[in-house]
């Protein structure tokens, strides 16, 4: 991102606060939508957990995209951003009667159903507002993404979805279920997923249920393989082979005649996103060096939730080769509150700004209030020039309804 155009961000709009560009989250979804291309009809659903800012929304809605929810509050950001009802997809384990009721009211595309229970609730809801839901099943296919325990979602025993005999069931069982028709099935195995094998170990589940359900009559005939595309945080990581993951995939889709839906997150916002932030302090301590900066876990739990790294560098070159390997921490009160571990970095000094990666991608939409700390303004980049598309949050937003 251009220096200068950031140096003018931090002065005017102040820190800590999220950049976006625009340019590189549209080169992103044509990359993703070029590898899956049109004959297996790949529909891009966003997911909207991992950006919600209405700009950026609306930017991926003019591209094309459909969106993945998973809260009633979710699904009104996408409605807001001007999606049809119908390119939503709405997943989640603990969907409320009052949540689905408005999903049906707004005649969203698709529910995601995660339970048994939960079909049957959707089911008597739909009949009793005179509408019958198009769903699909999702799946716990068991299988292991080979990722981070807390984004792995796929694995046998996790909350998510159903198990494949349940979802056979509940297909021979579909027309105790008048309220709903279960036209597809979904799952959603993981983040950060580098390898085709555990897409194609899902595939080989999903598609074991839709033949058997058709061989039971059932017209199941859309399959959503979730998102999950990994990215690159580090400098030993390469982005998720999005072609060669389509190659080994889409034959197969296409043989058995089913619609692909997808839904990835970071894969399309991820990298077009940094957390500027400035240095409040440098001190040492017990012989580490730490550079205190002005945003923290509350701006970016990631680091502090999976252990992630988000690469932090300073924003005007460096005038010496000396680096000094530093903790990076924010003003909150944890010891948990670091965005990154010995981070090797030139010597600081108090008011440099400096950027970390990655944060396009549950940054924002992951922040929280916690030590009464307004989240940081976000602004959009595009065509060399910047808006701020939501402005940093002020005491009075904090302590409103109080
Ligand atoms: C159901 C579902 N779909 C899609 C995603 C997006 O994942 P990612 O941002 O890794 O692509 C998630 C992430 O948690 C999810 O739970």
């Amino acid at each position: 991102m251009n220096t200068s155009l950031l140096h003018e961000i931090a002065e005017r709009v102040g820190t800590p606060c999220y950049v976006y560009d625009a340019d590189r989250i549209r080169a992103n979804y044509h990359a993703l939508a070029s590898a899956f291309p049109g004959a297996g009809k790949p529909v891009i659903h966003f997911a909207v957990k991992a950006n919600g800012n209405l700009s950026v929304l609306r930017l991926l809605r003019e591209l094309g995209a459909g969106f993945d929810v998973v809260s009633g509050g979710e699904m009104h950001r996408a409605l807001r951003a001007g999606a049809r009802p119908e390119s939503i997809v709405f997943a989640g384990v603990g969907k409320t009667d009052a949540e689905l009721v408005d999903a049906l009211a707004h005649g969203i595309g698709w529910i995601n159903v995660e339970s048994a229970q939960e079909l049957r609730v959707l089911s008597d809801l739909a009949v009793a507002h005179g509408r019958v839901q198009r769903v699909a099943l999702r799946l716990n296919p068991g299988v292991d993404p080979h990722t981070h325990d807390y984004m792995s979602t796929g694995k046998s025993g996790t909350k998510f979805g159903v198990e494949p005999a349940t979802a056979l069931d509940l297909i021979a069982r579909r027309r105790a279920f008048p309220g709903v028709a279960i036209e597809g099935v979904h799952f959603h195995i993981g983040s950060m997923v580098f390898e085709p094998e555990p897409y194609l170990a899902a595939l080989d589940v999903a598609l074991d249920v839709i033949t058997r359900a058709r061989a039971m009559g059932a017209e199941v005939d859309s399959l959503d393989m979730g998102g999950g595309f990994g990215i690159p945080y580090t400098a030993d990581q390469v982005a998720a082979p999005v072609a060669a993951m389509a190659a080994a995939l889409l034959p197969r889709i296409r043989a058995a005649q089913i619609d692909l839906h997808l839904e990835p997150g970071r894969f399309l916002v991820a990298d077009a996103g940094v957390l500027l932030t400035r240095v409040l302090y440098t001190k040492q301590s017990g012989g580490t060096d730490y550079v205190i900066v002005d945003a923290a876990m509350n701006d970016l739990i990631r680091p502090a939730l999976y252990g992630a790294t988000h690469q932090p560098a300073p924003l005007d070159p460096p005038t010496t080769t000396e680096r000094r390997a530093v903790e990076l921490v924010g003003p909150v009160c944890e010891s948990g509150d670091f965005l990154a571990h010995s981070a090797s970095l030139p010597p600081l000094t108090r008011g440099q700004l400096l950027t970390i990666a990655n944060a396009g991608a549950y940054g924002m939409s992951m922040a929280s209030n916690y030590n009464t700390r307004p989240r940081g303004a976000e602004v959009m980049v595009e065509g060399g020039a910047w808006r701020v598309i939501r402005p940093r949050e002020t005491l009075d937003h904090l302590m409103a309804g109080e």
